[in-house]
């Protein structure tokens, strides 16, 4: 797949000063598609704050991810992932980040306005559907939307094109998280620079 800003492994930037422009950097994706994982390694090798929008969730709410579905639903925790995030933008003053968000949250018509509107990067973390569930079923975290493997397949397919919107893909498959980290960088370095 190629998009706009499609990273190749072999450019390398040369400092994290090719993105001094950038205050924060979006990571999307479906779920397994390693935007926690990732978002921590680019963070780490920026020398900015990472933050996961679901962290933030479970911290304003006092429930848990699974406790929100049960008691909420989907709906209830959508309003929540919503709330959460444009606390998150107004925050974005306060120092750069890399932002890992949940695998729904890009794809709600509403986020994807406040994220475009903050000025921000989007990343969209891309995997063949089989390795995203074969990576969730790995995890200890428990998805509720990922216990069945034909939905999961489903709402990956049905959501593709809403991240597709995002300004850069980069391919995720057989990669490891710091290779992964490292192709963000320099995408984002020469997107910057174009
Ligand atoms: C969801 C993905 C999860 C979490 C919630 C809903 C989704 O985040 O926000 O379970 O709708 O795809 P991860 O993508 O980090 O697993």
């Amino acid at each position: 797949m190629k998009s706009r800003g499609s990273a190749s492994a072999d450019v390398h930037p040369a400092a994290p000063g090719h993105l001094s422009g950038v205050r924060a950097i979006f990571l999307v994706g479906f779920m397994g598609a390693g935007k926690t994982s990732v978002g921590r390694a680019l963070a780490g090798r920026l020398d900015w704050l990472f933050e996961d929008l679901d962290d933030r969730i479970e911290k304003i709410e006092g429930r848990s991810i699974v406790q929100i579905f049960q008691d909420s639903g989907e709906i209830g925790f959508r309003e929540a992932e919503t709330r959460a995030l444009r606390e998150l933008l107004i925050s974005l003053g306060t120092g750069r980040r890399v932002v890992a968000l949940g695998g729904g949250a890009f794809v709600q018509d509403a986020n994807a306005a406040l994220i475009a509107e903050a000025g921000v990067h989007s990343v969209f973390l891309d995997a063949p559907v089989e390795e995203l569930f074969r990576r969730c079923q790995q995890e200890q975290k428990v998805r509720p939307l990922a216990l069945d493997a034909a939905r999961f397949s489903e709402l990956c397919e049905a959501r593709r094109a809403a991240y597709l919107k995002a300004d850069i893909c980069v391919q995720t498959s057989g990669k490891d998280v710091n290779a992964v980290a490292w192709e963000v960088a320099c995408s984002l370095g020469s997107a910057i620079a174009q």
